[in-house]
């Protein structure tokens, strides 16, 4: 069992706010992925929860006991490191034995677990190895290995995988969702790949500036982001982002912008001024009565092999377009795009954070403020 719970969990390093006042249950038995950029704060989170480092203020507690300030043997939980931390002068056999060891655990027992997970691994072939004479993706299985010997409670994994060629790592992606499934344990994955967050986790954690901005299942995050930096974090090409003013006429409800006309619903609304985000595979070409139209000019189009992206510009925004090869567009065209209302999000062009729409879809009246 292993429920984490954090509340109001922060740390500093001298005027640097690395972690700031996070709130998140694990529940037992999840696959959850810290997700943000560079800096945001992933590594200590994680820390924290391994018991590397003291929190600056908050509490963590691991099954409703407080471990805030237990030492990281003290906590049913195992870290796997990104660097991978194995001890060069030890056989692949002692690295896994070595966490064992520790605790002074009877040999038989450490062999019968070490053989286990090395089964499990496919890293019996390489026991007596030391790790400069394997591959990265063995020395990154016996990391693993290390972690799993102690059969912990959570696994706390720091960007396990950066350091894999891009086809080990996808099919290394599989191997670990499918680890997730046989042990039941709850798993902590740190990463600033949006690929294996979306495809591992039952649920994202997105970090920005050592913040949680959403909490969601990987649907919820990609089809409804909470914020502008949730929306162009994910997806690839990014989201798109348009400003647009609200306004509403006799029409009803209708936005306006450089090259964007479109109107959008009945209804009455106060001024606005949003962002108006449209994901790249769901522009299309707009036909003369298109109820959202957006002006772009081709500036280049990228062969992906099954689809192609046109990178256009909408006003002064930069507009990508994503659909199946060949789009027949080439750089200097004007194009009209649109996409259906359903697509469209709507964010506060200040606070950057998502719009609400009261009684959506059928009477998508903007609630401001
Ligand atoms: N030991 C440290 N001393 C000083 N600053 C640190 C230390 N560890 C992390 N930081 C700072 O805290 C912020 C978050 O870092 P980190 O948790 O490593 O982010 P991430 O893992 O998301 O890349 C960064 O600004 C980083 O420079
Ligand atoms: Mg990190």
């Amino acid at each position: 069992m292993a429920r984490i719970q954090i509340e109001g969990l922060g740390r500093r390093f001298g005027t640097t706010v690395a972690v700031d006042a996070v709130d998140l249950t694990v529940e037992d038995g999840e696959f959850v992925a810290l997700l943000g950029p560079s800096g945001c704060g992933k590594t200590t989170l994680l820390r924290m929860l391994a018991g590397l480092i003291p929190p600056s203020t908050g509490r963590i507690s691991l099954d409703g006991k407080d471990i805030t300030a237990a030492t990281p043997s003290d906590r049913d939980v195992a870290m796997v490191f990104q660097s991978y931390a194995l001890y060069p002068h030890l056989t692949v056999a002692r690295n896994l034995a070595y966490p064992l060891r520790c605790k002074g655990m009877r040999r038989t027992e450490i062999t019968a677990r070490v053989t286990a997970v090395a089964e499990r691994l496919e890293l019996v072939p390489y026991l007596n190895r030391r790790p400069k004479e394997l591959s990265g993706g063995q020395r990154q299985r016996v990391a693993l290995g290390r972690a799993m010997v102690r059969e912990p409670a959570a696994f706390l994994m720091d960007e396990p995988l950066s350091n894999l060629d891009a086809k080990l790592r996808a099919a290394t992606r599989t191997e670990l969702a499918a680890l997730h499934r046989d042990l039941g344990a709850t798993f902590v994955y740190v990463t600033h790949d949006q690929v294996e967050a979306m495809t591992m986790a039952s649920r994202i954690v997105v970090m920005n500036g050592g913040r949680v901005e959403q909490v969601g299942t990987p649907a919820e995050v990609y089809d409804a982001p909470a914020s502008v930096f949730v929306a162009t974090f994910l997806g690839a090409p990014p989201m798109n982002v348009v400003p647009a003013t609200v306004t509403s006429d006799e029409a009803g409800v209708r936005a306006d912008g450089d090259g964007v006309a479109a109107h959008l619903w009945p209804g009455r609304t106060p001024e606005h001024e949003v962002l108006l985000g449209i994901r790249p595979e769901h522009l299309v070409r707009a036909a003369d009565d298109a109820a959202l139209r957006l002006d772009a000019v081709v500036e280049a189009v990228e062969n992906l092999g099954s689809e192609e992206v046109a990178q256009c510009r909408v006003g002064g925004a930069p507009v990508a377009m994503r659909g199946p090869r060949p789009l027949r567009l080439a750089p200097g065209d004007r194009v009209a795009l649109t996409c259906a209302l359903a697509d469209l999000h709507l964010f506060d062009a200040t606070t950057r954070r998502r719009l609400r729409w009261a009684d959506e879809p059928a009477d998508r009246a903007v609630a401001v403020g």
